[in-house]
């Protein structure tokens, strides 16, 4: 059934979970994630990004998810990191459940106004908003730790902004970084600080660039791939440990965002399919590999997160 961001989150804070928001751009990674979370009787947020959108057009993206939808698990149609108002007020405006506005670059004022802009128009539809304060750099942005944390989230703030935008979950700055290729050593969150920011805020805060990048599925994209550059970069990735992202659940972490595990799983697959099997020519065997790799890593993080079981009957 399709719920709103504020409904879900709510049940994990209660049950002292995270519910994972999994980035979909087709078919086969709908599939993947739906199936799973009926598998798992797990609530889930099936995310698109602008990206995505502009891939696949919203209808499309829209049609699949509403259908997903249609599974005995509360599912989640949300926007991630909407940055063009107009397609967060089209978002809106044509069913989805939940819009991310992420006003992370720019100014405090400026990121509290745009937000309650965003808020404006999604309150009266029901629809829920994820804001952002703290932006989440990665290992190509910037080139020292302390450079890095510049951009951490003041705990402060946090707490003044969640009051003056009435959002309903927000994302935060703890050490975390987006794609596959976030840090050449271990990252270390600063649990600390998500600490403090917990303590400030009375909404759920959400996790970005928590790909953990399994060194399995990377040798295995590697195995098919390594002349290329994309997979090169991937030796030696290192994402959040799972411990770390359990640390991050304890203190108040209730969504968290994968998409890089997602590319990889999807990658490995097709990669080792298109190798090994030279007779294959059609797109379902083609794929099959790779929904059977994404599935298994949206059971994982469901298991790891500790949603499972929480859909209601
Ligand atoms: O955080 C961003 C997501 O991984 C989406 O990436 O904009 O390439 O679809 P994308
Ligand atoms: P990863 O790149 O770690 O999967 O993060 C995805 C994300 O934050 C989407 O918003
Ligand atoms: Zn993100």
């Amino acid at each position: 059934m399709l719920t709103t961001l504020k409904k879900v989150l709510a049940a994990a804070d209660k049950g002292g979970y995270a519910v994972g928001a999994f980035n979909v751009n087709n078919l086969e990674i709908v599939q993947a994630v739906i199936e799973t979370a009926v598998e798992k009787r797990s609530p889930v947020i099936i995310q698109t990004s602008e990206g995505a959108i502009e891939y696949a057009g919203m209808p499309f993206l829209i049609a699949l998810i509403r259908t997903a939808a249609q599974a005995p698990v509360p599912v989640v149609m949300h926007l991630d990191h909407g940055k063009d108002l107009k397609v967060i007020k089209l978002a809106i405006d044509s069913g989805y459940t939940s819009v991310m506005f992420d006003g992370s670059l720019y100014k405090f004022a400026e990121n509290v106004a745009k937000t309650k802009k965003v808020v404006g128009w999604a309150k009266p539809k029901g629809v829920s908003v994820e804001a952002e304060i703290g932006a989440i750099k990665g290992v190509e942005d910037l080139v020292s730790v302390s450079e890095k944390q510049a951009f951490f989230t003041d705990p402060a703030e946090a707490g003044r902004f969640v009051k003056a935008t009435g959002c309903d979950a927000l994302a935060i700055s703890i050490g975390t970084a987006h794609g596959a290729y976030k840090s050449k050593t271990a990252p270390t969150l600063d649990i600390e600080r998500l600490g403090k920011i917990d303590a400030a805020v009375k909404v759920p805060i959400v996790l970005h660039g928590a790909s953990g990048i399994s060194a399995e599925l990377v040798a295995k994209t590697k195995n098919y791939c390594e002349t290329l550059e994309d997979c090169s970069r991937l030796e030696g990735a290192v994402g959040i440990p799972d411990d770390q992202i359990l640390a991050a659940i304890k203190h108040g972490v209730r969504k968290i965002n994968i998409d890089s595990d997602l590319r990889i799983a999807f990658t490995a697959g097709l990669r080792e399919t298109v190798v090994t099997d030279h007779k294959a020519i059609d797109p379902r065997k083609l794929l099959a590999l790779s929904k059977k790799l994404m599935k298994e890593v949206v059971g994982h993080k469901m298991d790891l997160f500790g949603s499972t079981g929480k859909a209601k009957k």
